[in-house]
């Protein structure tokens, strides 16, 4: 299988931020420090094995990571579904898909792309992630992307979301804010939103939900449901 499929002339939406390619080159040691606020590196991939779990990969499952950046679900994924199964990441910064195929396996394929157009036909994945993207869009594209991730899974197949929650405690709130103001206009309108609803409107059923991390991060899951359109 080859690793990596570049989609000629990929066409970057107007919504998409350059800074995922400028900061590319440190985006592993920078989450690893930002973890510290979300449990630390252990707490974060205790949350990644959760996505996997909610999915339900098992070995021989074909997987989805939507926005996979640095491609560190994808090497967890590959683990899990073995030499039988396939893992495709989905990214449009190439520098960040440059850093992922150091993390490079034989049942891993990194593909650049806009996540609202994933090149690959009706139904061919059991399931599929996205991890801290849905954030980084405006509303409308975030609905395009989840819908898109609908239609590229099987019926039946599942949909597990990782991402920012509104926490409820005042001091943490206020904490979240300021970071917030970082992360920027999407990220502010994301975490007022509901993400279970969201996911509900592009056509999924069964949503299940849990927090972690003092209510910051969300685990969102849903089943696709009917045939696909
Ligand atoms: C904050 S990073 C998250 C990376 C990774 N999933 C993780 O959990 O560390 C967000 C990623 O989404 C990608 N991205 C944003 N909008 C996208 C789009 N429309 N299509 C594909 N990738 C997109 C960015 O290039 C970036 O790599």
């Amino acid at each position: 299988m080859p690793t990596r499929c570049t989609i000629p002339d990929v066409r970057r939406p107007k919504h998409y931020r350059d800074d995922c390619d400028r900061i590319a080159f440190m985006y592993d040691p920078l989450v690893r420090s930002l973890s510290a606020f979300i449990g630390g590196e252990r707490g974060l991939e205790t949350m990644r094995t959760s996505v996997i779990n909610e999915m339900g990969v098992t070995p021989g499952k074909k997987v989805l990571d939507v926005c996979c950046g640095t491609g560190v679900m994808c090497a967890m994924i590959a683990d899990v579904v073995g030499a039988r199964g396939e893992v495709v990441g989905v990214d449009l910064s190439e520098k960040m898909l440059k850093k992922a195929e150091k993390r490079k396996k034989d049942n891993i394929r990194f593909c650049i792309s806009n996540a609202e157009e994933i090149p690959y036909e009706d139904g061919y994945f059991d399931c599929a992630s996205i991890t801290f993207g849905l954030h980084e869009m405006p509303y409308q594209v975030r609905m395009n992307v989840l819908c898109e991730m609908r239609r590229v899974i099987k019926p039946g197949g599942k949909i597990a979301v990782l991402d920012y929650s509104y926490p409820t405690n005042k001091l943490i709130r206020y904490l979240f804010n300021i970071w917030m103001f970082v992360e920027g206009e999407t990220a502010k309108d994301f975490v007022k939103r509901d993400l279970s609803s969201m996911i509900r409107d592009a056509g999924f059923n069964f949503i299940e939900k849990s927090v972690c991390s003092y209510n910051t991060v969300q685990i969102v899951s849903g089943v696709r449901c009917g045939e696909v359109r």
